[in-house]
C-alpha cells in the first residue's frame, strides 16, 4: 500500500467537543509558598469565568494546616461572580469539609483518593480502604443534597513513595470510588511520570472492566513534557474531560517532585488545533494567568504563555 495511504486511514477518530476542567486556583495555588489574599482568588476565579470556563475547581475544604494556603476558600467562595455555564466544585476530605462546603453553597464536591497506600497515607492521613469507608458518609449526604460528587484517584501512574503503580491498582480503586457511588472520576498523574503508553494501559484496563467513558477525566501534571501527548492519548480513547491549571501552576505539597499541572493554554492550544470545541477563551485565560503572574511575582511555567509573554498577541488561537 501507498504509505500515504496507510497515514490516512491511521488518522483517529477524535471526540468533538472537551470540557476543560481548570484546577488552577486549587490545585495551582495548594502549592505555592505564600498564601495569596481572599481579593486576588476572588479576582483570579472571575477572570476564569470570564474565559468561558465550564468548570473551575475553587479551593478546598481541607485541614488549614495541612493547606494553610487555601484556609479561607468559604470566603472565597461567598465573593466570587458565579455564571450559570460554570460549575464551581470544591474538593472535601470529610464529613466536616462538606459540612464548610455546604455552608458556602458549593453544588459540585470532589473527594480524593490514591492508587497507592503510602501517598494517601501522607497526604490524607488514611490507607486506600479507610478513605473510602471516610467518603461512605459524605458521599451519601452530598447526594441527598444533590450535590454532584466527582472523586480523584491519584498516583494512578507512578507513587513518589512507592514507585510503579498497576492499572489493576487503579481498577481497584476506580471500582470503589463507583460503588460509593461518585459521578465522575479524575484519574491523576500526581507526580508526571505518564506516557502516553500508560495512559492506553490504564484507559484499557478501565474499559475492560465495565468503566464508561463517560465518567472519566484525566488529570496530568506536565513534570515530564509528557502532558500534552498524554492527552492526546487520551482523546484516541474519547476521553471527553481533561484537567489544567491556567498558566501550568500547581502540584501537591504531599507528592514531593510533582510539578504544575498541564497548563491550561497548552490544553487548549492543543484541542483548537485539532479542531475540537472547547467554548473557551484563550486569550482570557492568558489575560487571568498574567494577571495571577503580577500576584506571585512571577511567570508561571505554561509554554504557550511564555510564547505569548512579550507581546499582545494571542497567536494562533481564537479570540
Ligand atoms: P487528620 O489529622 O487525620 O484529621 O487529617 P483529623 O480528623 O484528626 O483532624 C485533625 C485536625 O484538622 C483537627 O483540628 C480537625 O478539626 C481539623 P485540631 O483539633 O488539630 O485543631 N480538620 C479540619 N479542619 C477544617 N476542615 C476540615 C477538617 N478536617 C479535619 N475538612 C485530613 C486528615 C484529611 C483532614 C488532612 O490530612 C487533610 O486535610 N489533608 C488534605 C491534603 C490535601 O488537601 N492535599 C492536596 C489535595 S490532593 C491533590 O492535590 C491531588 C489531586 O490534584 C489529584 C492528583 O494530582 O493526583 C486532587
Ligand atoms: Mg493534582
Amino acid at each position: 500500500m501507498d504509505p500515504s495511504e496507510e497515514f490516512a486511514l491511521q488518522r483517529p477518530h477524535l471526540p468533538a467537543r472537551v470540557t476543560v476542567y481548570e484546577v488552577g486556583p486549587r490545585d495551582g495555588l495548594q502549592n505555592e509558598e505564600e498564601a495569596l489574599s481572599v481579593d486576588v482568588r476572588v479576582e483570579y476565579v472571575d477572570r476564569l469565568t470570564e474565559a468561558g470556563l465550564p468548570a473551575i475547581e475553587v479551593g478546598s475544604f481541607v485541614s488549614p494546616k495541612a493547606i494553610p494556603q487555601l484556609a479561607d476558600t468559604g470566603e472565597v467562595f461567598a465573593r466570587i461572580h458565579r455564571a450559570s455555564g460554570t460549575r464551581y466544585p470544591a474538593l472535601v476530605p470529610n464529613l466536616v469539609g462538606l459540612e464548610r462546603a455546604m455552608a458556602a453553597g458549593v453544588r459540585e464536591i470532589a473527594v480524593f483518593t490514591a492508587a497507592s497506600e503510602t501517598f494517601n497515607r501522607h497526604n490524607i492521613n488514611a490507607g486506600v480502604d479507610e478513605s473510602i469507608e471516610r467518603f461512605r458518609p459524605v458521599v451519601q449526604r452530598a447526594r441527598e443534597e444533590k450535590i454532584r460528587v466527582r472523586g480523584y484517584v491519584s498516583t494512578a501512574f507512578g507513587c513518589p513513595y512507592e514507585g510503579p503503580v498497576s492499572p489493576d491498582a487503579v481498577r481497584e480503586v476506580v471500582h470503589k470510588l463507583l460503588d460509593l457511588p461518585v459521578d465522575e472520576i479524575s484519574i491523576g498523574d500526581t507526580i508526571g511520570v505518564a506516557t502516553p503508553a500508560g495512559v492506553y494501559d490504564v484507559v484499557e484496563t478501565l474499559y475492560d472492566s465495565g468503566v464508561t467513558r463517560g465518567v472519566l477525566a484525566l488529570h496530568f501534571h506536565d513534570t515530564r513534557g509528557t502532558g500534552l501527548a498524554n492527552v492526546y492519548a487520551g482523546l484516541e480513547c474519547g476521553i471527553t474531560t481533561y484537567d489544567s491549571s491556567a498558566g501550568g501552576l500547581g502540584g501537591c505539597p504531599y507528592a514531593p517532585g510533582a510539578a504544575g499541572n498541564l497548563a491550561t493554554e497548552d490544553l487548549i492550544y492543543l484541542l483548537e488545533g485539532l479542531g475540537i470545541e472547547t467554548g473557551v477563551s484563550l486569550r482570557k485565560v492568558v489575560d487571568a494567568s498574567r494577571f495571577l503572574a503580577r500576584a506571585v511575582g512571577r511567570r508561571p511555567p505554561g509554554r504557550y504563555l511564555a510564547a505569548v509573554w512579550g507581546t499582545d498577541d494571542v497567536i494562533g488561537g481564537q479570540q
